[in-house]
C-alpha cells in the first residue's frame, strides 16, 4: 500500500491494513537501528519541530534520536511533533497547517506511538493479534496510552480487558466492545500480555481511589501474582514506572518483562511514522 495521511493524530482513525503497513516499516527500521550505520538520508533537507508543552523523556528522546537517524535538517518545518495536555490540540494545528503533524500525546485522548510501539512489541513476541488476550490495567480513564492500545488491538483482532479500580475503569468501556474487570485475578488468568499504567495524577482530582498503597495491594502486580498467570506472558509499561506500585521492581526486571524492548521499539516505531508521514510531504 502507499502511505496517504498528512498527520498521524490517533489509531481510532487508521485501518488494520494502515496499522500493519506501518509495523512492517519499522520493522524495516528496526534493522537499520541493528546495522553500524544507523543513520539513513530520508529526511534529509526536512525541518521537524518538536514542540512539547507538556513534560516527557521517552517519547521525546525517542523521537529527536529518529530524527537524526533519519538526517532530518534545514529551514522551514515540515513536520510537527506535538504533545499538549488539551485533548484535540493537535487536531486543531493539523486542520490549519500545510505541515504534517503527529501527535506525541493530547491530553487522555490518544498516544498513537506509543500504542503503535506496544503492538510493535506485541507482534514481535507473540507473532500477531488474532485471538490474543490483552490486559490493561491502571488508570484507563485518564490514559492516551490505554486508548491508543485499545483501537489499535480492537482492529487488529485482540480481546483487550481493562481493568482497576471502578472509578479509573467505569462500565461504559464496554461499549467499544472490550472486557471490563474490577479484580487483578480475573483480569490476569488468561492473558497472553499485561500492559500496566500508571496512575495520572496530573489528569485526575482527587478521590478516585483511597491512595497508593491500597491501588498496590489490589492492581500491583508482584512475583505472587505469577502464581495465576501463563507462564509465556508479556509484562510491558509505557513508563516511567512507579515500581512497588503498579509492578514490582522483580516484574519489572523479571524475564517476561519487555519494557527495555519497548523502548528500543519505539525509535524503529518513530523512524517509521516520520519517514512515512514526510513521504506525503515531497
Ligand atoms: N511513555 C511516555 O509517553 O513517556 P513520556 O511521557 O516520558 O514521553
Amino acid at each position: 500500500m502507499q502511505w496517504k495521511r498528512k498527520d498521524l493524530l490517533g489509531l481510532y482513525d487508521l485501518s488494520a491494513e494502515e496499522i500493519t503497513f506501518i509495523l512492517d516499516t519499522a520493522a524495516e527500521f528496526k534493522k537499520v537501528s541493528e546495522r553500524r550505520v544507523k543513520k539513513v538520508p530520508a529526511l534529509r533537507g526536512m525541518t521537524v519541530v518538536n514542540f512539547f508543552v507538556e513534560p516527557s523523556t521517552r517519547t521525546r528522546v525517542s523521537f529527536e534520536l529518529a530524527e537524526q537517524r533519519l538526517s532530518a535538517e534545514a529551514l522551514q518545518v515540515d513536520l510537527v511533533v506535538m504533545r499538549h495536555s488539551a485533548t484535540g490540540a493537535q487536531n486543531f494545528i493539523a486542520d490549519r497547517l500545510k505541515c504534517g503533524v503527529i501527535n506525541a500525546g493530547d491530553g487522555a485522548h490518544e498516544h498513537p506511538t506509543q500504542g503503535l510501539l506496544d503492538l510493535f512489541t506485541i507482534r514481535e513476541k507473540k507473532g500477531g493479534f488474532k485471538g490474543l488476550n490483552v490486559s490493561i490495567i491502571g488508570d484507563i480513564l485518564h490514559s492516551r496510552v490505554a486508548r491508543s492500545n485499545i483501537w489499535g488491538l480492537l482492529k487488529l483482532g485482540a480481546n483487550v480487558t481493562v481493568a482497576g479500580p471502578s472509578t479509573l475503569v467505569p462500565r461504559e468501556f464496554e461499549e467499544i466492545g472490550v472486557r471490563v474487570c474490577h479484580n487483578l485475578k480475573d483480569a490476569v488468568a488468561d492473558a497472553d500480555v499485561v500492559n500496566l499504567l500508571r496512575i495520572q495524577h496530573e489528569r485526575q482530582n482527587n478521590g478516585f481511589f483511597p491512595g497508593i498503597g491500597e491501588y498496590a495491594s489490589h492492581f500491583g502486580v508482584k512475583s505472587s501474582t505469577f502464581d495465576f498467570m501463563r507462564p509465556d506472558v508479556l509484562i510491558m509499561h509505557p513508563g516511567p514506572i512507579n515500581r512497588d506500585v503498579e509492578l514490582a521492581g522483580e516484574v519489572a526486571d523479571g524475564k517476561n518483562s519487555v519494557i527495555l524492548e519497548q523502548v528500543t521499539n519505539g525509535l524503529a516505531v518513530r523512524m517509521a511514522v516520520l519517514f512515512l508521514v514526510a513521504g506525503c510531504r515531497k
